[in-house]
């Protein structure tokens, strides 16, 4: 790729882009974001992923509506949690909703959305056994997801991680013919941005997220 973006500078504006144009995405594009996807490493590089990228109009369509049914059950639950936050709290959070409603209202007519697969018996689960929800599984799946939306932001694609359709497993397993024991882990849908695209995000600052040698010790680098 000409004028590729650095890394950092991809890490560091790779924004939920939720507005997304129609137009296809070239194949070779799509071939390169892929390709990213599948460098990913995960646990004894067993890669238990699969990718289902849906560009058929009538599965789109049915994903589509299957997102947003979901997306009105979460937001309206979010909206409703909001109302005691405090202003600026509440400022960013709608803003997000409003971006959330539109993808809700338009997830069908994303031109390629990435159904992330996984196979549960083909992973080495470490935590499985510890008396708290397991994680460790999703490390040798999101690795390759994280890949794809650094590819995307660097294609100038807009990309974002989505899960709701977890919700509805069963129903989108039948629609793309998943077979078991494979299991959904997201749906990113992908396209040229409407707006702007990816930007500046907001995060915590590393002094709230690192810690030196013991938790909670301040790390100074
Ligand atoms: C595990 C995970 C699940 C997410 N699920 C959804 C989702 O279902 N729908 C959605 O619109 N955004 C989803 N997001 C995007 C987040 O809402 C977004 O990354 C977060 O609000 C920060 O926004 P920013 O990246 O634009 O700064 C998800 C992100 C992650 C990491």
């Amino acid at each position: 790729m000409a004028d590729e973006i650095g890394l950092y500078e991809a890490m560091s504006t790779l924004r939920a882009v939720r507005r997304l144009r129609g137009d296809a995405i070239p194949d070779d594009v799509l071939e390169r974001v892929l390709q990213a996807a599948a460098w990913a490493p995960t646990g004894g590089n067993v890669q238990p992923w699969r990718v289902v990228v849906v560009r058929e109009a009538a599965l789109k369509q049915r994903l589509g509506e299957l997102y947003a049914e979901r997306w009105a059950a979460y937001s309206e639950g979010h909206r409703a949690m909001l109302a005691d936050a405090p202003d600026a709290v509440r400022t960013s959070q709608e803003k997000m909703l409003r971006s959330g409603d539109y993808l809700g209202e338009h997830f069908g007519e994303t031109p390629a959305v990435f159904v992330f697969c996984f196979n549960p018996k083909n992973m080495a689960i470490t935590d499985a056994k510890l008396d708290r929800i397991s994680v460790v599984g999703g490390a040798s799946i999101y690795t390759a997801v994280q890949n794809l939306l650094l590819a995307c932001r660097a294609e100038g694609l807009g990309c974002v991680l989505t899960t709701l359709l977890c919700e509805c497993e069963p129903e989108v397993r039948e629609l793309l013919e998943i077979p078991e024991p494979w299991a959904t882990a997201a749906a990113v849908p992908v396209g040229y941005p409407k707006l702007k695209g990816h930007g500046p995000i907001t995060r915590r600052p590393v002094a709230k997220l690192a810690y030196a040698d013991r938790f909670g010790t301040a790390f100074g680098a």
